[in-house]
Formats: C-alpha cells, sequence, structure tokens
C-alpha cells in the first residue's frame, strides 16, 4: 500500500491559512492532519470548531483530526458535521473506549486511537480489530517542532506484529518529530502515515519537502 504523509496544519501559517491549505492540496500530500488542543489533556490549546470549518471549506484531501482533549465523546457529532473523515481520540482520555469507537464509526467517520509515549502497545490488544488507525505519539502531545523520541521505533515493531497477529486492518501513524532523517526506518519498521508539522511548513520549500518525504517513503 501506498504510504501517507499527512501535513499537520497547527504549524501552518494561520495568517495565510487557505494559501496554505491551497499548498497542501496541490502538493504530493494524501491528509490534512488537524490538531485539536483544549488546555487540559494537553498544556496548550490549538483552534477550534471555526477554524476547523474554514479549513473544511478549502482542504480537498482527507481530513485527519487528532483530538487531544477530555472526555472526546461530547464532540463526536460536531467533528462528524465539519468534515472530519478520521477522528482520532486518545487512550489516555477515553475512559469507556470500546464505546467512544463505535459511536465514531456510527457518526461516519474512521475511528483512531492515540497513544501518549508512555502507554504501551498491549493495552490496544482486546480493541485493534475496531481501529481504523493507531497514532503513535513520538513526542509528548501539546507542541509542535519537538524532538522525534526512539524509543517509537519498537513501538511500531510491536504494533505491526499485534495488528499482523490479529488479523485486523488498521493504519499505524506516527506522530510528531518527523523529519527526513526518520521517516524510512519508520516506514521500514511497519509504519502507514507520517505526520510532519514543523519540517514541512517551516522549511523553504514546503511543497517539495512533501514530494522527498513521499519518495523517500514509497521507494
Ligand atoms: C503534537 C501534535 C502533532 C504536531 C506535530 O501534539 O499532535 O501533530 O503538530 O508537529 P511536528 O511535526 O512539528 O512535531
Ligand atoms: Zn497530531
Amino acid at each position: 500500500m501506498e504510504k501517507i504523509i499527512a501535513p499537520s496544519v497547527l504549524a501552518a501559517d494561520f495568517g495565510n491559512l487557505q494559501r496554505d491549505i491551497e499548498m497542501v492540496n496541490q502538493s504530493k500530500a494524501d491528509w490534512f492532519h488537524i490538531d485539536i488542543m483544549d488546555g487540559v489533556f494537553v498544556p496548550n490549546i490549538s483552534f477550534g470548531m471555526p477554524v476547523l470549518h474554514t479549513i473544511n471549506q478549502h482542504a480537498k484531501k482527507t481530513l485527519d483530526v487528532h483530538l487531544m482533549i477530555v472526555d472526546p465523546d461530547r464532540y463526536i457529532q460536531t467533528f462528524a458535521d465539519l468534515g472530519t473523515d478520521i477522528l482520532t481520540v486518545h487512550y489516555e482520555a477515553c475512559t469507556h473506549l470500546h464505546r467512544s469507537i463505535q459511536a465514531i464509526k456510527a457518526a461516519g467517520m474512521k475511528a483512531g486511537v492515540a497513544l501518549n509515549p508512555h502507554t504501551p502497545i498491549a493495552v490496544l490488544e482486546d480493541i485493534i480489530v475496531d481501529l481504523d488507525l493507531v497514532c503513535i505519539m513520538s513526542v509528548n502531545p501539546g507542541f509542535g517542532g519537538q524532538s522525534f523520541i526512539e524509543n517509537t521505533y519498537k513501538k511500531v515493531v510491536q504494533l505491526k506484529n499485534l495488528i499482523n497477529f490479529s488479523n485486523a486492518n488498521t493504519l499505524i501513524e506516527i506522530d510528531g518529530g518527523i523529519t527526513d532523517k526518520n521517516a524510512e526506518k519508520l516506514i521500514e519498521a511497519g509504519a502507514d502515515v507520517l505526520v510532519a508539522g514543523s519540517f514541512v511548513f517551516k522549511s523553504e520549500n514546503p511543497t517539495s519537502t512533501i514530494e522527498n518525504l513521499k519518495k523517500i517513503t514509497n521507494k
């Protein structure tokens, strides 16, 4: 399967949001990764519904929404109405994860679960077959521009084994600190989707940075 590059809008220039969305539309990127932070689950607040509404008006690619919020069940229908294709909740924020996943699917979206760096893959054993995507956080969630945690490679291999063992059909997404230095090794370990924020948007030529990531990951 073709490997997926998902630029993280968190690192875009919000004063030129439409321009940056059009850049992603025209590029070789596959998805838009959208980080929603509530200042409670993570120590930062990003943006909310009005901004997602604007992104959805211009974006022509899959909307991959990463919720870093407590009690995400409150907003599942809202995110579906805002055009979300894949909705990812945090394992650490869901007391009744199975119910949350079923609710996301019932609202017509694909369902993902994100794991913080300290959360072991094994906690997903009894839910993996229900998941369309698992997002392994390779930084502590809350901010863009942090450095990649090396322990991630091991977790990707463990998750890949769990997916194969369970006959699940789950995409492995890696989020945080992705660059051209770790992309290839992550794909070799079993990753399907790479999220890249700062590395894309803070580069001199984001379009060619995306193209290069796409090349590295689809050799
Ligand atoms: C971190 C977010 C990431 C972030 C990645 O909490 O979930 O998606 O935007 O940004 P970079 O690629 O700059 O680490
Ligand atoms: Zn994210």
